[in-house]
């Protein structure tokens, strides 16, 4: 079907003047016509007109303060009969924030009294209930009369979607600040399991502890044992022997220490200890703790350290509780092995300037595919009852994540296991 032609006509209003045949508007049409033609109207036209605008017109006497005239649309919007419209006071019309009915959104009679556009205005409809105009109002001479044509546009549709708009706005927030605070226990409980993760850690290296403070211990009672006999000696008393002994027993006390104030920050509940770390110092302060247990089973450890390796911003002793899982899971892999040689190899690369990549493998048991999805689980284990909480990797993996960092594992039955950790080396920047 072929589609109806358009016409090519355009209408033009023109003000009348004094080439119109009388006072008003001329329409004329323009197009294909080479002569345009024009129309005049007459009063009763514009009443047609004025009748039939789609916005809300009010003609409003300033000196009576009284509505002389109401197009089809005001009754519309105000509810009023035309009869019951005319002559009623526009003050009690236009809301002002004093007369309110609880709203005091605008002071519409002093807006009607001046030039201009305003938004928001509030009626009074004949039923009792407010409407949301814009109004856009005009003062002028009439005969004798100043008057203000208002004319008026229903705004209560965009007023329902702001207000619709302010309350899931109001939802959102409230969601938000709920979900700040479900963020922040979740937070404090991150917290308070990397806390028991550390003490479990402790709890299970407490033999290898035990070993590295009784090496020194040992050395001290030795050299102090020689440092009494060499001062009581009958021969008299070398002085400088003593005093050999007596460096010696210094050192080892030192080393103690050195120990001891690991440990308490190792268990220290403190998030804020970040500084500029060495990575490979970290690993070796985790095999130290883990050196009794490793070579108690054999078990060898391979370096393939990065000496370019950059330091990187963190908290070395989550850093270290991390490595210290990883290690006491690759111990307990290759225990779970039926036969073979027991090797962890632990290598570091630089990434360019920004990562740094640590690879832990372990020639153990493996991981099959069906658990590989759900070691990093909380209390996820398939340790025997007593061995193993499920907690290592899922402390890990959180403590990794607040730092930006990943963690991926390679794994198959019978295949050893690779975990392989990307740091930032400034997480702030990440
Ligand atoms: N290197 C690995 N080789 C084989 N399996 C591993 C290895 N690392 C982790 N797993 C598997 O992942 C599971 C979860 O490890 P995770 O360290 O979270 O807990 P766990 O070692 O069982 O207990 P916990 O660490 O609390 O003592 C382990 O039970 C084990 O099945
Ligand atoms: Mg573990």
């Amino acid at each position: 079907m072929a589609a109806p032609k358009r016409s090519t006509k355009r209408l033009q209003i023109l003000p009348g003047g004094k080439g119109s045949p009388s006072p008003g508007v001329a329409v004329r049409t323009r197009g294909v016509d080479p002569e345009p033609k024009s129309l005049v109207f007459d009063a009763g036209s514009y009443e047609v007109l004025f009748e039939n605008a789609s916005d809300a017109i009010l003609v409003i006497d300033l000196n009576t303060g009284s509505i002389t005239s109401a197009n089809n649309a005001a009754l519309e919007l105000t509810g009023y009969l035309r009869e019951e419209i005319v002559s009623k006071s526009a003050e009690q019309l236009f809301l002002s924030s004093e007369t309110g009915m609880g709203h005091s959104q605008s002071l519409g009679w002093a807006h009607v009294e001046s030039n201009g556009f305003f938004e928001d205005v509030v009626l009074r409809a004949k039923d009792g209930y407010p409407r949301y105009v814009s109004l856009s109002s005009k003062t002028l001479a009439l005969g004798d009369s100043r008057v203000a044509m208002c004319i008026l546009r229903d705004v209560g549709e965009k007023k329902n979607m702001e207000r619709d708009l302010i309350t899931k706005h109001t939802e959102l927030r409230e969601a938000y600040v709920d979900l700040e605070k479900a963020n922040a226990e979740l937070k404090a409980m991150q917290e308070t399991l990397v806390q028991s993760g550390k003490l479990a850690a402790l709890g299970e290296l407490a033999a290898g502890i035990a070993h590295e403070l009784n090496q020194p211990l040992t050395a001290i009672k030795g050299f102090a044992q020689e440092a009494r006999s060499a001062a009581s000696s009958p021969k008299g008393c070398d002085t400088a022997y003593v005093g050999s002994c007596l460096g010696e027993v210094v050192q080892g006390a030192d080393k103690m220490e050195k120990i001891i104030s690991h440990l308490r920050n190792f268990t220290r509940k403190s998030t804020e200890d970040f500084a500029w770390v060495d990575v490979h110092a970290v690993i070796e302060e985790s095999l130290v703790m883990l050196d009794k247990q490793l070579s108690a089973r054999g078990i060898k450890v391979e370096r393939g350290f990065d000496a370019t390796l950059p330091k990187v911003w963190c908290n070395p002793f989550q850093l270290e509780q991390v490595f210290i899982n990883l290690a006491t899971n690759a111990r307990d892999a290759i225990e779970a092995k039926a036969s073979g040689s027991g090797r962890i190899t632990i290598e570091t690369r630089a990434e360019g300037d920004d990562l740094v990549e640590i690879r832990f493998a372990d020639d153990g048991c493996g991981i099959p595919d069906s658990v590989k999805a759900k070691i990093f689980n909380p209390f996820f284990t398939t340790k025997e009852v007593g061995k193993g909480m499920g907690l290592g990797l899922s402390i890990s993996y959180g403590i990794l994540s607040r730092i930006n960092a990943s963690i991926l594992v390679e794994s198959g039955a019978d295949r050893g296991t690779t975990f392989t950790i990307k740091l930032p080396v400034d997480y702030r920047k990440h």
